[in-house]
This record gives structure tokens, C-alpha cells and sequence, in this order.
């Protein structure tokens, strides 16, 4: 049996200085709080010396899985150069540039540290470029945690209203009450509720925004042809669209959610997986909306952007990305199709009602009977008893997934690492019944 002896004792530690104990409150959800202190490709060791294969990759930036030769080695040589500059180098546009190549709303694009950051920036922009004030978002998405960002999502059963009229919930003690009134909010993957909004108030409404695949409630994907009918209707209604990549972007293709379905939105954030595990986020768009940055009045900064530390793993890592063919992400999705695949099969035999949504290299557990999974407020049967035990068990075995259930696989996982994890999840899914 694992001992966790040494996080634990950690923890404790850490709280005496640490809020809670850690530098993201999120992550003091995790059923066993672990402390790390090394990993390599799909591994990671804790300080009690118990490995695992890690599916959590930091929340998602970690497309290459840990320490990445590429990686590794562009860090030293950025090592030997001087930190920042505060000032333009040409990691900058190079690094635009690949980004350009692959992301096709990316007619123009600028650089910030965090996927928070790029969509604050990403929301004044459409407001500006529209003249409108209004933003249609869903419920159960997320977008940061900032005032402006955080509204319905994981919001409780009782707060939700009525699902024709949605209400739009604040997430946060202490937000600024009228954060939400700048927002409209509709529930995801039904055309008919966007229509209805649009129709009502369509006049006000500067932009839809929108996490294109729902990786953030459970992984799930658009129904058939929803994204097109949504870019339809922004089109009529001369409303912007928005999508949110901050996951999906550099995970689901080298072009995004946006790529993988062919439908182009105006402007499009990235973050996470942009740089491999360093900070670096993206807002990209058409050009005449970028530009108001330079001429149109529209106020952004950051001390950190575009730091070359930052660019240097990202330049290597749409390196990688891109070469081969993309065969780096081919591989992350075709090896975590396969993981859905072999759970969904597990969880059968041994009865467990479980369903398992999104794309390989994102997914997302559902122990539920039900088989209708289509926006947040369909996941709110899930037992998240069950879950909770799930991840505890998972983590026990030597699987590490993020938290809540999601899955995210790199290009560095391998056949071996899925036949471990299958035997391992088998052994949790016994203890389950
Ligand atoms: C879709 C989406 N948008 C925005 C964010 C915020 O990004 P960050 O945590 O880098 O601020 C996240 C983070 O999980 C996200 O998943």
C-alpha cells in the first residue's frame, strides 16, 4: 500500500505560509494532496517516492508529458541569455508566426502569461470592435476567475433557474455584484435557446463565447453541426464569436476546436498547452479586431508577455507539434481514444455505470445511468460519490488524473503506459461495486 506520509506532512507544513496550503485553491480539491519532486515523459514521482502516470499534465499544459528533450534543451539554451527584456525580441514573431500557420482565425494574435488574462482581453476587444456591451456565455464553461469571467459555471442545481431562462450566477464571495449584468446566459449545445436570445436581444450583443468542446464540465463535444448554426446565427445577428481554447487549443489539433470542426470564429483564446507547461497564453482573430490594440483604443498590457524564457518553451513546442505531420497530437488523441475506449469496457464488466465523453486527448469520467450527456446542467446526476472515490482509488493504483474526473493525455504517454493504466483502473474499478 502507498504511503503519502511525506505530502501529508508537507501540507501541514505549507499551511503555515500558504493559504490552504497551495498555490491554486482548485487544487486542494484533489482527494490526496501530493507532493512532487521529479518526472519524466508520462511519469511523475512524489516525495515519498510512489510513481505515477500522470494524466493531469498540470491541468492540461503539458502536451509533451515532463522534460521533454526539445523542451529541455531550448530552456537551457534561453538560460544562458538574459530573463526578460521588457522589450521585442524575435522569439515574438516567430512564434506568432507558427501560430498563424496553424490556427485559422489567427489572422492576427497577440501574447499574455495566463488563459485568464486572454480572455478578459478577448472580451474587451469584441466589446469594442462591436460598440455592444452584451456577451452570451454558457452555463457550466469556464473562463478564468476573474469578476468578468466567472459566472454559471459549476453553479449549484437551486441557482441555475428555470433552463429556458437561465440565471446568471456569480462564483465567487466578494465579486463585484454587477458582474453579471453584462452577461447573457443559455444553455450549451441547444440552438433553439442562442436563437431565442439573438432574436430578443440580439441588437445588444457583442459577441458568443464559448468553450468549443465543454472540456470543463465533463468533456463534452458539440452536438453535429451546433457550431455551424452558432456562427449562423452570429452572422445574422452581426454578433461576434468567441471561442475559448484555452484547453482545446494545441490538444484537440495543432489548429484547435476550430480546425478539427471547420468553423471559424472571430476571435479565439489559447493558453496551457501553447508552451508546454510554461505561461504563456494567446488571443488570436481576425485582423481589424487585433488591431484596435494598436490604434483603436483598446488598453492592454502585462510585464510578463511575450518573456522569452516563456516563448523559448513554446517555440519548442509547436515545433514539435507541427513536425511529423502533427504526429505528436495524433498519437495523444488516437492513445487516449483508446483509454476511453478500455475504461468504458472495464466499467462494463464490472456493472459500473460510467460513461466517458470527449476526445482522446481530453476526457472526462460520468458515473451515470443516464445517456443523454449534452450541456452542464445533463452532468448534475452524476454520483459524484462514486467519483470522489474514484480519483481517491485511482491515485492510490499509481493513475494521477486531474481532480474532477478529466483525463488529459501527451504525446509522451506510450502503448505501455496505457496497459498499465487499464490494469491499474481495473483493480480500482473492483473495489468500486
Ligand atoms: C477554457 C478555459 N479558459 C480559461 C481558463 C483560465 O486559464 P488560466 O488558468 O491559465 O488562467 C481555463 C483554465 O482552466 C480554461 O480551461
Amino acid at each position: 500500500m502507498r504511503s503519502f506520509e511525506k505530502s501529508r506532512a508537507a501540507l501541514d507544513r505549507a499551511r503555515g505560509s500558504l493559504a490552504g496550503g497551495v498555490s491554486s485553491p482548485f487544487r486542494a480539491k484533489a482527494p490526496v494532496p501530493l507532493y512532487f519532486e521529479n518526472g519524466c515523459g508520462a511519469r511523475l514521482r512524489d516525495i515519498d517516492g510512489n510513481e505515477y502516470i500522470d494524466y493531469c499534465l498540470a491541468w492540461g499544459p503539458c502536451i509533451l508529458g515532463h522534460r521533454h528533450p526539445r523542451l529541455v534543451e531550448a530552456l537551457r539554451r534561453q538560460a544562458e541569455l538574459p530573463i526578460d527584456y521588457g522589450a521585442q525580441h524575435e522569439l515574438e514573431y516567430t512564434v506568432a508566426e507558427q501560430i498563424q500557420a496553424a490556427v485559422p482565425c489567427a489572422e492576427r494574435l497577440t501574447l499574455s502569461s495566463s488563459g485568464t488574462e486572454a480572455v478578459q482581453l478577448a472580451m474587451r476587444l469584441v466589446r469594442a470592435a462591436s460598440g455592444r456591451n452584451l456577451i452570451v456565455r454558457f452555463e457550466g464553461h469556464y473562463h478564468g476567475w476573474v469578476d468578468s469571467a466567472l459566472i454559471s459555471y459549476r453553479a449549484a442545481i437551486e441557482q441555475l433557474g428555470p433552463a429556458e431562462a437561465p440565471r446568471a450566477v456569480l462564483g465567487s464571495r466578494g465579486q463585484s455584484p454587477n458582474s453579471a449584468e453584462n452577461v447573457l446566459v443559455a444553455r450549451w449545445n441547444d440552438p433553439s435557446a442562442l436563437e431565442s436570445i439573438l432574436r430578443q436581444r440580439g441588437g445588444e450583443i457583442a459577441a458568443v463565447m464559448m468553450e468549443p468542446v465543454l472540456c470543463n464540465s465533463g468533456c463534452l463535444l458539440p452536438r453535429p453541426g451546433y457550431l455551424e448554426r452558432v456562427r449562423e446565427l452570429c452572422d445574422r445577428h452581426g454578433c461576434l464569436l468567441l471561442f475559448d481554447e484555452v484547453i482545446t487549443g494545441f490538444r484537440m489539433s495543432l489548429g484547435g476546436a476550430q480546425r478539427h470542426y471547420g468553423v471559424k470564429p472571430d476571435v479565439a483564446t489559447f493558453g496551457k498547452a501553447v508552451a508546454g507547461g510554461a505561461a504563456v497564453s494567446v488571443v488570436a482573430g481576425r485582423a481589424d479586431i487585433l488591431d484596435l490594440l494598436v490604434d483603436g483604443g483598446v488598453a492592454f498590457g502585462g510585464s510578463f508577455n511575450g518573456n522569452p524564457m516563456a516563448l523559448a518553451c513554446a517555440h519548442a513546442t509547436l515545433s514539435e507539434l507541427a513536425s511529423d505531420g502533427g504526429a505528436a497530437l495524433a498519437h495523444a488523441n488516437r492513445l487516449g481514444s483508446a483509454l476511453m475506449d478500455g475504461i468504458r469496457d472495464l466499467a462494463r464488466r464490472h456493472g459500473i455505470a460510467l460513461d466517458v465523453r470527449g476526445f482522446g486527448a481530453a476526457f472526462a469520467l460520468h458515473f451515470t445511468g443516464r445517456s443523454e450527456l449534452h450541456d452542464y446542467r445533463d452532468t448534475l446526476a452524476d454520483d459524484t460519490g462514486q467519483l470522489r472515490a474514484f480519483l481517491t482509488r485511482a491515485v492510490e493504483h499509481g493513475v494521477y488524473p486531474v481532480p474532477d474526473g478529466r483525463f488529459y493525455v501527451s504525446a509522451a504517454h506510450t502503448e505501455r503506459d496505457a496497459e498499465e493504466t487499464l490494469a491499474a483502473l481495473a483493480r480500482v474499478f473492483a473495489t468500486l461495486r
